[in-house]
């Protein structure tokens, strides 16, 4: 393992701190104001400055690395970056709505990748006091305990997270997998912040995960899931342009023992 990888770790874990204090600071004082990116995709004046924070801390503190950022660089060409140059993926809040409605599964999402490989991640839940956190090959841990996924051995008993577009033209394909997951297993959660779903995948207070995201919103969560023993993959073929390591277009992450019959459900042709 690279000695940058243990710094750049406890780089992400500060950044995520504190950002989570100016997540917690704008809630409680109120002092955000309400946007909408395409009409439809709510954004608040808080995404901005966290995002703004944390990417300005990388260049100052990494000039040669590259930055995938949710608010201030999401069209970023990933296909033209060395496979040497380490890149930051970031998500300032990972779950806005519930942010904007006061609810408390929110997370600033921090993850980093060299080539095809995931390095680290760092998801900290300000309002639930959680720090969630994976380094390549090292384990998952969340305010330092060590995480393992679940060990259900039956769909029947499995709790199944997922989530749903901004874009309600998508919604009826996804409908149908929830109608199956929900016919077959215990229950479904909608959280409202993917980086989380696959952080209590991790932490085995959910058996799977299933959704379409974007690369900020599973970068972190899912080198966490993979090192507290998820196994992760897709149930749609890409039709993506980013690179395989921060691919969420049809991603699955659940308890090994259980993927092939998640994927069942859920790999149907809609
Ligand atoms: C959203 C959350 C949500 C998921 C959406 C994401 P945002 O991210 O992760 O759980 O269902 O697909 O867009 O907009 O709150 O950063
Ligand atoms: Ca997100
Ligand atoms: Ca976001």
């Amino acid at each position: 393992m690279s000695e940058n990888y243990e710094e750049w770790l406890d780089f992400a874990k500060a950044l995520a701190m504190k950002a989570g204090e100016m997540i917690v600071t704008a809630r409680e004082n109120s002092t955000f104001v309400r946007d909408y990116k395409m009409n439809h995709e709510l954004v608040t004046s808080t995404d901005i400055a966290v995002d703004q924070y944390i990417c300005s801390r990388i260049v100052e503190s990494y000039p040669s690395h590259c930055i995938l950022s949710e608010e201030s660089s999401p069209h970023m060409d990933l296909g033209s970056i060395g496979d040497d140059v380490p890149v930051w993926v970031i998500d300032p809040i990972d779950g806005t709505v519930n942010f904007a409605h006061g609810h408390h599964h929110v997370a600033v999402s921090i993850g980093l990748y060299i080539g095809d490989q995931r390095i680290l991640g760092v998801v900290n839940a300000p309002f639930l006091g959680e720090c969630f956190w994976a380094l390549k090959g090292s384990g998952a841990f969340c305010n330092g305990k060590p995480l393992a996924v679940s060990s259900a051995q039956e769909l029947r008993n499995a709790l199944v997270a997922t989530g749903f577009p901004y874009q309600k033209t998508a919604l009826t394909p996804i409908i149908e997998r929830v109608s199956r997951i929900l016919h077959h297993c215990q229950d479904v959660r909608r959280n409202g912040s993917a980086a989380l779903d696959l952080c209590w995948v991790a932490a085995g207070r959910l058996d799977a995960y299933f959704e379409s995201v974007k690369p900020w919103d599973m970068a972190a969560g899912t080198l966490i899931a993979e090192e507290a023993g998820a196994k992760v993959g897709y149930y749609l073929s890409s039709t993506s342009t980013w690179p395989d390591v921060v691919n969420g277009e049809g991603l699955l992450v659940s308890t090994p023992q259980l993927y092939a019959d998640f994927l069942a459900l859920v790999d149907v042709d809609l």
